[in-house]
Parts: structure tokens; sequence; C-alpha cells
């Protein structure tokens, strides 16, 4: 690898900087209570990175609901989650997160948000960890969200960067998935059942290692 290869990390943001799966998980069990729909936290594990129409449609199962009602029920479990992180702040960065964008920063990379949230600009603002980052890609980014590769690719195209030369860090299986399928080195955060089909694995976001992964990759 030559010294003047340019290369990126793209990080993903809930579940990965920051923990905001409990906060979708209530605006979804809110919903789910209101229109009588079975769902429980089991149920919402299997949410973990999709979009918020995937979110939906997933927790719907076989029951069959028109495209108004789809909005509408959107946009509700939107407000809730919209609502529930009026005190979020630079406090709910997750451990050795910021320390980790940093390191790949003083690395020489290029760094990127690949979030499948319309809410990223919110919540980056809240965290107060926007400036940060040389490109945003989020929700409403691209139309096919996670697994399929379009964020990942245009957050590698907002940077200028080969896709092969972006490592991703992601904490669901659909993101992982995606990675993989943008042919991005994916480092997985979380259990093996989970992100275990990542390049790397790690526990947490203040456990990932760059020196094993960029002496690799
Ligand atoms: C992230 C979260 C998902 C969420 C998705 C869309 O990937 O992990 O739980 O459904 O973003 O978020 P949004 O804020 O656009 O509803
Ligand atoms: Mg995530």
């Amino acid at each position: 690898m030559s010294d003047a290869r340019r290369r990126a990390v793209i990080f993903d943001l809930d579940g990965v900087l920051t923990d905001t799966a409990e906060q979708h998980y209530l605006g979804w069990q809110r919903l789910a209570d209101e229109e009588h729909l079975p769902f429980d936290r089991a149920a919402n594990e299997a949410l973990r990175g999709l979009s918020r129409r995937e979110s939906l449609l997933a927790l719907l199962g076989d029951r069959e609901v028109d495209e108004p009602t789809l909005e509408t029920w959107m946009a509700r479990k939107n407000d809730y989650y919209v609502a529930s992180l009026a005190d979020m702040s630079p406090a709910d960065v997750l451990p050795g997160a910021v320390e980790l964008v940093r390191d790949a920063k003083d690395r020489g990379c290029l760094v990127a948000i690949g979030s499948s949230s319309r809410n990223a600009p919110l919540v980056l603002d809240k965290l107060g960890i926007t400036q940060l980052f040389d490109a945003i890609a989020d929700g409403n980014s691209v139309e096919r969200a996670k697994p399929a590769p379009d964020l990942f690719l245009e957050a590698a195209r907002r940077l200028d960067v080969p896709p092969q030369d972006c490592v991703v860090v992601e904490d669901a299986a659909s993101g992982v998935d995606a990675a993989l399928a943008a042919g991005m080195v994916a480092i997985g955060v979380g259990p093996p059942d989970r992100v275990g089909h990542a390049h790397f694995r790690f526990d947490t976001p203040a456990d990932v290692d760059l020196d094993v992964v960029l002496a690799d990759a």
C-alpha cells in the first residue's frame, strides 16, 4: 500500500456512535400498542439497521395495510422518536466512539457517516459531532436502504474514495451485508450472531482496533 493511497472509514450512526435502539424501540412499541399490533423487545431486535419503512413492514408481518396508512404510521412513530431525542446531548456518544473517529482521521483517513436514518443530521447535531465528518450520507441520500450497498457507495462517492479503499463500521447484520455488497472492508460491532459475517468483529466501538484492520485491509 502506498502512503499516497487515500482511504476512508464510514461509520454507521445508530448503534455505533450512539445507542438509539431503545428510543426507536419505544416509538415502535407505542405505535404497535395503539394499533393493537403484536410487538415486543425480542421482535424489535430484528429491526436493527432497517429503514423506517422496512421496520414497519417487518413489524406488520402478514398484515396488509394500504399506503396512506403506512405513511401515517411511519410519521407517527417518527414523531414519537424525535420527541424522545429532546434530551439527547454529547453525553450520549458511546464510549470510545469519538476517539475512534479521531484515530481514523489521525491515520490520514477521510471519515463519513453512512446511516439509514433520515434523522441522522439531527442526531449528529445533538451529539455535537457533525463537524468531525468529511461527508454525511443518510436515509435521505439514496432510494435503496441497507442491505443494498447504495448508501455506503454514496458516502464513498461523496468522499471521492474508491469503495475498495473504504472500511465500514456497523452494528447491524443488514449493514454488514451492505458493506460487503459494496466491496468494502466490514467491521462488525456486536455479538457474533449479529455481525460475525464481517471481516473483523469487536464487541464494542471502544474495542475497535484500527491497527489490526488497516494493516490487513
Ligand atoms: C437506523 C436505526 C434503525 C432505524 C433507521 C431509520 O438504521 O438503526 O432502527 O429504523 O435508522 O431511522 P429513521 O430515523 O429514518 O426512522
Ligand atoms: Mg446501526
